[in-house]
C-alpha cells in the first residue's frame, strides 16, 4: 500500500529535511522549508519478469544535425549554437524587467515571420497587454498565437489541438499542476511544471522557452532543479542603470557555453549591439592616469573594456578598497604583487578600481590591465589613449602570456587602438602580430619602467 508522508523542501536549494526547521543546514538561507506531500512507493523491484526490452542503437548514425528554427535574431542564434533546435528546452534565467518576455516575444515573431506556428503562452500578462506590446514594438504579424493560461493540463490539451512548433511558457514560476497540492512557484510545482512540459516538447518535436525568474542572490527560483532538465540554460543579465543586456549561455546541449549575445533596450524594444567593444568604451580623445583599456574575450569574441583605477591617500588604519566589475581577491592579489615585487606603496592609500559601462570582467588575463591602471594612478602617469593591454600575473610578479591574442590584436585594430600594446611579447612562442607596436611586459616592474622613460 503507497502511504503519503510528509517532507521539507528548501526553496532555494532544494536540499529535502524530514521536518520542518527554521534553517536550511545545506545552504544556510532562514525560512525557505516548505511542507510536500510524498507518495511512498515499496523500495525495490523485486523481480524483472514483466519488464519490456530496451532498445539498443548503434552510437554511430546518419542522422543529419538537428533542424533549427532561425529566429532572426543573430546574438540569439549564436548563444542557442546557430539556432533553435525543434524538440529541445531552454531555460531563460533573469531578474524581473531585464527583457525575457521582450526578447522572446521578438523572436517568436520573427519565426512566425518565416512561417513556423507558434504559440506564447504567458501566466503573467493578460492577452491585451503582449498585444499592445507587440503592436508597439510593430511586431503585430499573423502566426503567433497568444494566451494567458496557467494551468498546464489546460495548457498542454490546447497544444494538442495547436500546429504550434515553438512554444514560450512565460513563465515557469507562475504555471502549476493540479495533482501537486505545493502552490505555484516552489521547487516541487516548477520541477513538476517543468518535467510535464519538457516531456510534451520532446514527444512533440517542438522547441520551448520557458522563462525562469531570477531571485536577489542570482538563483533561478527552484533553482538548479531545472537547470539539468533543459537543454539549454541562457541567463539574461545587465544593469538597471545600463542600456545593454548580455545573453550568457550557460548550459547548453547543442552548442559552446562560453558564448554571449549583446543587446541594447531601447523604444523599440531589444535591438542587436554588433560591435559590443564600442558600448563598453567611452570615446577616449586625452590620455588620462588610471585608465587603460583590457582586450578580452567574451566567448569567441574579443571585447574591449575600459579599467579605471583611482588611489588617494587615506587616514584610515585599514584603507579603503573598492571595486566594480572585478574579483575584489584578484585586486588585493595585484596590488600585493604590486607592493612585493615592485615596490609600489599602496597601503597608505585607498584604491577604487572599475570596469566602465557595468561590465563583469572574469577572466584573470585582465590582471595585467589593472596593473597598469593601478599604476599609472599611483604614479599619475598616463598610458596612451589608444593602447590596450592584457596577460595575467602570477604572483612572483611575471606577467604570463593569455590565450587567442591574435584575436585580441585584430579587434583593437579594428577600434584604432594601435598606439601600443602591453602584454607578454611571446604568446606560444609566437611574437605578437606585426603591425601592432608591441610593449614587452614580462614582469609588473616593466610598467613602471616604461611610465618612468
Ligand atoms: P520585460 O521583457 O517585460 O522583462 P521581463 O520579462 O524580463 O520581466 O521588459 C520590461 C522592461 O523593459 C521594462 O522595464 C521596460 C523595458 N522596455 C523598454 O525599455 N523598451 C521596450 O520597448 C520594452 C518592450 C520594454
Ligand atoms: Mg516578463
Amino acid at each position: 500500500m503507497a502511504k503519503s508522508q510528509s517532507r521539507y523542501v528548501c526553496q532555494s536549494c532544494g536540499a529535502v529535511h524530514p521536518r520542518w526547521a527554521g534553517q536550511c543546514d545545506t545552504c544556510h538561507e532562514w525560512n525557505t522549508l516548505v511542507e510536500e506531500r510524498v507518495e511512498q512507493t515499496p523500495k525495490g523491484l523485486g523481480s524483472t519478469g514483466k519488464a519490456k526490452q530496451v532498445a539498443f542503437e548503434a552510437l554511430a548514425s546518419h542522422e543529419q544535425d538537428a533542424p533549427r528554427i532561425d529566429t532572426a535574431i543573430g546574438e540569439l542564434n549564436r548563444v542557442l549554437g546557430g539556432g533553435l533546435v525543434l524538440g529541445s528546452a531552454v531555460l531563460v534565467g533573469g531578474d524581473p524587467g531585464i527583457g525575457k518576455s521582450t526578447l522572446l516575444l521578438q523572436a517568436v515573431c520573427n519565426a512566425a515571420r518565416q512561417g513556423v506556428a507558434t504559440a506564447y503562452i504567458s501566466g503573467e500578462e493578460s492577452t491585451s497587454q503582449i498585444q499592445l506590446r507587440a503592436r508597439r514594438l510593430g511586431l503585430a504579424v499573423p502566426g503567433v498565437e497568444l494566451a494567458a493560461a496557467t494551468s498546464v493540463r489546460d495548457i498542454l490539451a490546447s497544444l494538442d489541438k495547436s500546429e504550434a512548433k515553438l512554444v514560450v511558457i512565460d513563465s515557469v514560476q507562475t504555471m502549476f499542476l493540479d495533482n501537486i497540492e505545493a502552490a505555484p512557484g516552489t521547487v516541487s510545482q516548477v520541477r513538476g511544471v517543468a518535467h510535464e512540459l519538457i516531456k510534451y516538447a520532446k514527444r512533440r518535436n517542438i522547441a520551448l522557452f520557458l522563462v525562469g525568474h531570477v531571485t536577489k542572490d542570482g538563483q533561478i527560483a527552484g533553482p538548479r532543479v531545472m537547470e539539468h532538465m533543459v537543454d539549454t540554460v541562457l541567463y539574461f543579465e545587465g544593469d538597471r542603470g545600463h542600456q545593454f543586456r548580455i545573453l550568457r549561455a550557460v548550459k547548453n546541449r547543442f552548442g559552446a557555453t562560453d558564448e554571449i549575445g549583446v543587446f541594447a533596450m531601447g523604444e523599440q524594444g531589444l535591438s542587436e549591439v554588433a560591435n559590443p567593444s564600442s558600448l563598453f568604451l567611452p570615446q577616449r580623445e586625452q590620455a588620462v592616469s588610471g585608465s587603460v583599456v583590457f582586450a578580452g574575450m567574451e566567448g569567441s569574441r574579443p571585447l574591449l573594456v575600459e579599467i579605471q583605477a583611482l588611489v588617494t591617500p587615506s587616514g584610515l588604519a585599514t584603507p579603503r578598497r573598492a571595486v566594480v566589475g572585478w574579483d575584489s581577491a584578484r585586486l588585493a592579489m595585484v596590488l600585493a604583487v604590486l607592493e612585493a615585487r615592485a615596490d609600489m606603496v599602496f597601503h597608505d592609500k585607498e584604491v577604487f578600481l572599475n570596469i566602465a559601462g557595468g561590465f563583469r570582467v572574469n577572466e584573470p588575463a585582465a590582471d595585467l590591465a589593472a596593473a597598469c591602471a593601478l599604476v599609472s594612478a599611483l604614479l599619475d602617469k598616463p598610458f596612451p589613449a589608444h593602447a590596450i593591454a592584457f596577460g595575467e600575473i602570477s604572483l612572483s610578479g611575471e606577467v604570463r602570456p593569455v590565450g587567442r591574442s591574435e584575436q585580441r590584436l585584430k579587434e583593437a585594430q579594428k577600434l584604432g587602438f594601435t598606439e601600443a600594446c602591453f602584454a607578454p611579447a611571446e604568446t606560444n612562442g609566437k611574437p605578437l602580430q606585426k603591425g601592432v607596436v608591441g610593449c614587452d611586459i614580462r614582469h609588473v616592474e616593466h610598467i613602471i619602467t616604461y611610465l618612468r622613460t
